[in-house]
C-alpha cells in the first residue's frame, strides 16, 4: 500500500496559497479569456525565489497581463528593487501596466514592448533572476542572452518546460557546462495547463 495520500490532485487542492483581490480577478480574466498565466502555485514559487535569493533586478520574458510579474515583484524588499518585463503584445503591455497601476508597482516596473530575442540583443545590464515565459519554440534562442545577462550564481526559470517545443531548450540546458539545472513535472492546481514542468537553473 502507498503511503502518499489518497487522490493527491484533490488533497493537494485545499493549499492553493491565498491571493490578494487583484490577483484573483486576473485569474478570472485569464480563464475566460484563456490566457495562459502562472496561476497561484508558480506565482507563489517565483515569488519565494525571488525573496530568498533577494533578487533586486529582474528580468521577465512573457508579461501577458502582469499576473506572475506583481507575484515577482512583490518580493523587492526595498525600493531599489527594479523588474524589466518584455511583451510583443502591445495590448497585453498596455493592460499589464494597468494592473501595475493598481498593484501600487509602477515605479519599480519597465515594460519593454517587442520581441524578446531582439530586445535581449540590445541589453546589457546585468539581472538576479530571468523568469522565462514567451512561446516555447524560443526557449533555446533566447537562452545565451539569458546567460549573458544573469550574473554569475543568479536564477533562471523557465515555465512549461513540458511542451514539446521546450525540448530543445531542455536538451540545451540540462547538457551545459554553463548552467546547473533541474527539471520539475509537477501537478500544478490553477497552472496554465495543470500537469507541466518547471525548469530552474543556476548560472555558473
Ligand atoms: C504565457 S504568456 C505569459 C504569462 C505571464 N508570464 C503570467 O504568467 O502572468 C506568454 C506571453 O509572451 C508573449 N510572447 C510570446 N512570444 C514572445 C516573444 N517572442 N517575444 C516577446 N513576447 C512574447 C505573449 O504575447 C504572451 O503575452
Amino acid at each position: 500500500m502507498s503511503d502518499v495520500v489518497d487522490n493527491p490532485e484533490g488533497y493537494f487542492r485545499q493549499f492553493i496559497p491565498k491571493r490578494d483581490q487583484l490577483l484573483v480577478e486576473l485569474e478570472e480574466e485569464a480563464r475566460r479569456e484563456e490566457i495562459p498565466i502562472v496561476g497561484p502555485i508558480v506565482g507563489e514559487l517565483l515569488h519565494i525565489l525571488a525573496r530568498v535569493t533577494q533578487a533586486e533586478r529582474i528580468l521577465e520574458l512573457g508579461t501577458a497581463t502582469g499576473y506572475s510579474t506583481i507575484f515577482l515583484a512583490r518580493a523587492f524588499t526595498s525600493t531599489r528593487g527594479r523588474l524589466v518585463t518584455i511583451d510583443n503584445d502591445p495590448d497585453m503591455a498596455a493592460r499589464a501596466a494597468t494592473n501595475f497601476q493598481r498593484a501600487g508597482l509602477y515605479q519599480q516596473i519597465d515594460i519593454i514592448v517587442g520581441d524578446a530575442q531582439e530586445k535581449l540583443a540590445e541589453m546589457d545590464e546585468s539581472f538576479d533572476f530571468i523568469f522565462l515565459d514567451i512561446e516555447k519554440e524560443y526557449y533555446a534562442a533566447v537562452l545565451s542572452h539569458c546567460r549573458r545577462l544573469l550574473k554569475q550564481g543568479g536564477l533562471l526559470v523557465a515555465d512549461n518546460v513540458g511542451f514539446k517545443d521546450a525540448d530543445p531548450f531542455n536538451r540545451l540546458i540540462s547538457g551545459s557546462s554553463e548552467w546547473r539545472s533541474v527539471n520539475l513535472f509537477a501537478y500544478l492546481p490553477l497552472h496554465s495547463p495543470e500537469k507541466d514542468g518547471l525548469c530552474l537553473a543556476l548560472r555558473r
